[in-house]
């Protein structure tokens, strides 16, 4: 555990952080997106070189970029739809060949979401291990909720896995109440979870 310092959570990353910015995502994510891309290597230059970081909130402590809180909009996203759309079959196949390819579009799809009208979609929030439970996965949310704010949005809205508990506990304590619950206990030996909560935060309009 990393001692606490002030967390400064901007809009986007340089550049010269995006292999940082994979590394932090994957580990967050690894159980899930190593059943569609199994290579170590393949699936953080994958991440790295799909990352919009305009549709993402960065938290950093001093020069370390510590977390990550993903958008999906309408006109784009931060995971080109890894985690929250339907990535397109060409880019996947270009990064891993045309078998991976099929298979990491079949597992993606899984978590294939749509933005709705007034609503910020999430794409994605992780925060680097050694820094976890110090309130930036709070801040990065707040960020998100603001940005709604700012564009008019009624409500964010986010998936969360059942086997998620830590995180949903987090939801829960911002204000994220659950709407709707997709079961899918046969999926739960091949994706390592059998169900996901669909949450969503109602924006206020505060200014
Ligand atoms: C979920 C996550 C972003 C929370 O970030 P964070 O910076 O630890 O969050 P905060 O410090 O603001 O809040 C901590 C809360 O997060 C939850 N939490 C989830 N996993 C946690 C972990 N490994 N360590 C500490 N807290 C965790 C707890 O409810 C905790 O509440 P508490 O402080 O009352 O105990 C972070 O744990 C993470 O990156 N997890 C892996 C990726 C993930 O699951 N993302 C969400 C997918 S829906």
């Amino acid at each position: 555990m990393v001692s606490m310092t002030e967390i400064v959570v901007q809009r986007g990353f340089p550049e010269a952080l995006r292999s940082e910015a994979a590394a932090i995502y994957d580990e967050a994510f690894a159980q899930q997106l190593s059943i569609a891309v199994r290579n170590d290597t393949d699936r953080r230059a994958l991440l790295a070189a799909i990352f919009d970081p305009h549709y993402c909130f960065a938290a950093f402590m001093g020069d370390r970029l510590v977390g990550l809180a993903g958008m999906h909009a309408e006109e784009g996203s931060f995971t080109g739809g890894l985690l929250s759309g339907r990535p397109t079959l060409g880019l996947l196949r270009s990064h891993l060949g045309p078998v991976q390819a099929l298979r990491a579009a079949f597992a993606f799809s899984m978590h294939r979401r749509t933005p709705q009208h007034n609503e910020l979609l999430m794409d994605g929030i992780a925060v680097a291990e050694d820094c976890r439970g110090l309130g930036i996965g709070t801040e990065l949310l707040g960020a998100i909720e603001n940005e709604a704010r700012r564009l008019g949005h009624d409500t964010v809205r986010l998936n969360v896995t059942d086997v998620n508990v830590g995180a949903r506990a987090l939801y829960e304590r911002v204000g994220f109440r659950e709407v709707a619950y997709d079961s899918f206990p046969y999926m739960r030996r091949f994706l390592g979870f059998g169900g996901s909560a669909t949450m969503e935060l109602a924006v206020d309009d505060r200014t």
